[in-house]
This record gives structure tokens, C-alpha cells and sequence, in this order.
């Protein structure tokens, strides 16, 4: 995989933000650098190879007959595969983990776009508990990318609100829909990745429908709105930012997340230990 220097260096915020980091720093942010263009690469297969820019949209039909040509399938977690050849050692997670310690040792793949995504949300002056959907929305990704949304809200569940768990499970859907009147056009991102034919399955038409016509649509709506696919070159907001909004709406069990006997302990420890074999 070919690295761009001059795209590295100012998705990093430039010349100047480079010179002050660390090398251990740098080589994160490469590493980090790396794995989004492989997300990419794995996500929206390009026509005529890995280098060439897509000319148009793919249909359904090419990117089906781009499964085979993969040695993962798309919906894998971020967590189970490298970019830069073999996979690294996770560090060691504290006893008791917490949710900040989730952003900083696995959510790497996806900590920088939901930060980003919760810093828009601030910004653009939304309530907190939609902070903290976008914040969360697609950290599940690190474990599974098949129905992110369902995944991720069953993560979640035990420890947020209602109303949280509800924006974070359908803005998967929403994704689907445009919504004018609300600010949101249907994402260039998805003809590539998805085909510009797509249809979405029947079971995301009829949950449509259902959240649509639901009292808190605007929940899952605002967290599509604030949705970012475009790297912002110089945001590199930190989770330290948003440790109010989790305080306040997010219930961190004393045990840690994985050891608190809930219905979801076990999907907080495949991410601690995603290299255990069984
Ligand atoms: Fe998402
Ligand atoms: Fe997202």
C-alpha cells in the first residue's frame, strides 16, 4: 500500500504538528494513516485495482464479484486485521477498564471519526445525550462492521439511556435516507461503497418506516447530520474533551466494562482480548 507523505503529513495538521510529535506518536499516526486507507480500500473497492481512482460508482454487481478477491470480508472488525502486514500486540488493559481506556488502547481505528463526529455535535449545539451517540456510534466496528448499528447499541445498552442506545442502533439506517428539511443528503461514500444500485435490504426499508414515524427520529437523525466520512485535517479532538458528558450520561460499572456480569460483558472482553483463540 503506497503512502501519499504530503496527505499523511497535513491529515496530521501539517509540517509544524509533525515536528513536535514524539516518534512513537508518529508512528501510531502512521499506523492509524495506513489502516483508514486500508478500511477505505476494503470498503469501497476501487475499479481496475487498488491504485486507480474510481471513475464512476461501482454497480452491486462488481462489487459481489469483488468478494472473492479479498482475504477478509467486509464485514470483519478493525481489531482483527492489520494493514501494515501482521497484526501488533495490544497493550495490556487496566483491571477495571473504563470507557476512556477503550478510546486510547483499542478503539483505534475508529476513535479520530467519532471524535470528530461528537466535536461537530458540540459545535453544531446539540443536546448532550446526542454527543454522546455520535461519540459511541461506531466504536462497535472495532469488533464487528456487519449491522453496526444494532451491534453497537446492544454494547452500549446497560450504560446509557434509552434515547442514546436508540439514535446509536438506528443512524445505520438513517444513513440510507436522505432528509432535506433536517440537512442531510444520501453520502457520495455509500454509491461507492455500496453500488450505485443499491437497495437496502427489506429489513432496513421497514425499520425506516418504523423510526420515521417514532417520537425521538430526530435522535438517530442528528447523529447521520454529524456524521463525518471526510478526514479534517488539523481536528484531532481527545476523549479527555467529552469526560463531563460521560460522567453524566454514561454509567461505567465499578467492576469495568467486561466484568460486571452484564448481557454484554463478553463483547467488552473480545475486545480487550481479540487474541485469544477461542
Ligand atoms: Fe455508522
Ligand atoms: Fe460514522
Amino acid at each position: 500500500m503506497s503512502i501519499d507523505q504530503k496527505d499523511f503529513v497535513a491529515s496530521l495538521g501539517g509540517v509544524a504538528v509533525v515536528g513536535g510529535m514524539s516518534s512513537e506518536a508518529k508512528a501510531d499516526a502512521l499506523e492509524d494513516y495506513l489502516m483508514q486507507q486500508l478500511n477505505d480500500a476494503l470498503n469501497a473497492p476501487t475499479l481496475g485495482g487498488d491504485s486507480a481512482p474510481a471513475k464512476r460508482y461501482p454497480t452491486v454487481a462488481e462489487i459481489e464479484a469483488q468478494i472473492e478477491k479479498h482475504p477478509l470480508r467486509r464485514g470483519v472488525g478493525n481489531l482483527f486485521y492489520s494493514s501494515t502486514g501482521n497484526v501488533k500486540r495490544l497493550p495490556r488493559m487496566p483491571e477495571k477498564p473504563a470507557l476512556a481506556d477503550f478510546f486510547k488502547m483499542r478503539f483505534r481505528a475508529t476513535a479520530n471519526h467519532v471524535l470528530q463526529s461528537a466535536n461537530l455535535a458540540k459545535k453544531n449545539g446539540m443536546s448532550e445525550e446526542i454527543i454522546l451517540a455520535c461519540l459511541l456510534h461506531d466504536t462497535v466496528q472495532e469488533l464487528i462492521k456487519v449491522d453496526h448499528g444494532w451491534w453497537c447499541a446492544q454494547l452500549y445498552e446497560p450504560y446509557v439511556s434509552e434515547k442514546v442506545a436508540f439514535a446509536i442502533r438506528h443512524h445505520q439506517t438513517l444513513r440510507f435516507y436522505e432528509d432535506k428539511a433536517n440537512g442531510y443528503a444520501y453520502p457520495e461514500l455509500y454509491r461507492q461503497m455500496f453500488g450505485e444500485d443499491y437497495k437496502p435490504e427489506p429489513y432496513v426499508e421497514a425499520n425506516y418506516k418504523f423510526v420515521r414515524n417514532h417520537k425521538w427520529y430526530i435522535e438517530p437523525r442528528m447523529v447521520t447530520v454529524n456524521d463525518l466520512y471526510a478526514f479534517q485535517p488539523g481536528v484531532n479532538p481527545q476523549i479527555e474533551e467529552f469526560t463531563d458528558i460521560i460522567g453524566r450520561h454514561f454509567k461505567q460499572p465499578k467492576q469495568g466494562l467486561g466484568f460486571d456480569n452484564s448481557p454484554v460483558a463478553h463483547m467488552w472482553r473480545s475486545i480487550i482480548w481479540p487474541d485469544h483463540p477461542l
